[in-house]
């Protein structure tokens, strides 16, 4: 029998992944912003993070705007620290039908043509670190050397402009809940990575909290995210890699979200995933794609409901990583998951 873990919803909840991103971080804060309705849903990191989403039978491919949009009434920021071009900003809002429950910070960096282009000429880059060559390693160096534009210089932005900070400080103050969502996966952090083969920015949930603009104290709940088995796009190490071949056996090949090249795949790493929960002080863990490991529990949505084995490894997991799994995905759809605190409904 699993132990039940209690979770009542707590005002800062910050949602990280703990392997090389792509750990499923925007389904589980697609689940969480449903579950616990935030007043805010906030996005850091930038536009080479593409997150999949699929809620009601339709699959959202998103790369700034939060997945916590599918909750109607929460209100939808990007962080003063993010990155994301006019493009797809615009259009995303556009398409979600979000424009105008969207807050762009006023402070958010922009990326342009010229900075793809910078990385798209960069070999190095390119063919060595196997970049997604979306612009922001180069947008990032032109902040860094206080050059970059940001959102408040751009009229065509003016309706989304906001102190997002404010939003959130004020939002806090009257108790009310923010859901953080982070992008990439620890693995991938320009601090603490497999570096040089690592993004261009720090991906902890102490990181996601400085591109915000809120201090550590003001954080009740850090859920680090991890797919059952380990995947990672372009190059760096990957322990126990396995082929291609066997991966398309096991139904574990991936495709990425932004480039479309097929994600490197190897089995659960308790060593990295040990380091990602300690590094990120978290408070529990999501285990996502538990259906790819044990197929028989496809869109189970209560523990009881899982097979003896799926048990066993998700206690495993509890005991080697020393942190609770609160939330198990079963599925691709926002509703295919368990939730040991509170029922399951299937939206
Ligand atoms: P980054 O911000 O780029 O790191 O992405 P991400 O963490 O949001 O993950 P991404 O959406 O890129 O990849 C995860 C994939 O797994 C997507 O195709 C999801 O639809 C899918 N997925 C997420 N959770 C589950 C699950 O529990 N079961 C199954 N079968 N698929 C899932
Ligand atoms: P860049 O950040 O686009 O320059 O890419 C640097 C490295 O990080 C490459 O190995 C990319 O594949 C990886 N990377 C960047 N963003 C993501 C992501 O969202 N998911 C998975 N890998 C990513
Ligand atoms: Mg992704």
């Amino acid at each position: 029998m699993g132990v039940l873990w209690l979770w009542e919803p707590v005002p800062l909840h910050i949602v990280v992944g703990g392997f090389f991103g792509d750990e499923g971080k925007g389904k589980i804060a697609a689940y969480f912003s449903l579950a616990e309705n935030p007043s805010y849903a906030v996005r850091t990191g930038a536009t080479n993070a593409g997150h999949t989403v699929v809620y009601r039978g339709q699959r959202y491919k998103l790369r700034i705007v939060p997945s916590g949009f599918v909750n109607p009434e929460t209100g939808l920021i990007v962080a003063r620290g993010a990155l994301a071009s006019l493009e797809v900003l615009l259009s995303e809002a556009e398409e979600l039908g979000v424009a105008s429950r969207l807050f762009v910070d006023e402070m958010t960096g922009i990326i342009t043509r010229e900075h793809v282009e910078r990385e798209r000429s960069d070999y190095y880059l390119m063919s060595h670190i196997g970049s997604t060559g979306s612009g922001v390693g180069a947008a990032m160096v032109d902040r860094v050397l206080r050059r970059l534009r940001l959102a408040r210089d751009y009229p065509v932005l003016k309706q989304f402009l906001a102190d997002t900070q404010a939003l959130l400080l004020e939002a806090i103050e009257r108790g009310e809940l923010v859901l953080v969502e982070a992008s990439q996966g620890y693995w991938l952090s320009l601090y603490h990575g497999t570096y040089p083969f690592v993004t261009s920015r720090d991906t902890t949930a102490a990181a996601a909290l400085s591109e915000i603009g809120l201090g550590p104290r003001s954080v009740d709940r850090i859920t680090v995210v991890f797919k059952a088995y380990v995947t990672r796009v372009g190059a760096g190490p990957l322990l126990g890699e396995i082929s291609r071949e066997e991966a398309e056996k096991l139904g574990w090949i991936e495709y990425g979200t932004v480039t479309g090249r097929p994600r490197r795949v190897a089995a659960f790493n308790y060593e990295l995933a040990a380091r990602a929960v300690k590094a990120n002080s978290a408070t529990d863990i999501a285990i996502t794609k538990l259906d790819k490991l044990f197929p028989e529990t496809r869109c189970a949505r209560s523990w009881e409901k899982l097979s003896r084995e799926a048990r066993k490894w998700i206690e495993e997991v509890e005991d080697r990583l020393g942190a609770p799994v609160s939330v198990i995905g079963t599925g691709e759809e926002v509703g295919c998951v368990i939730d040991r605190s509170r029922e399951v409904i299937a939206w």
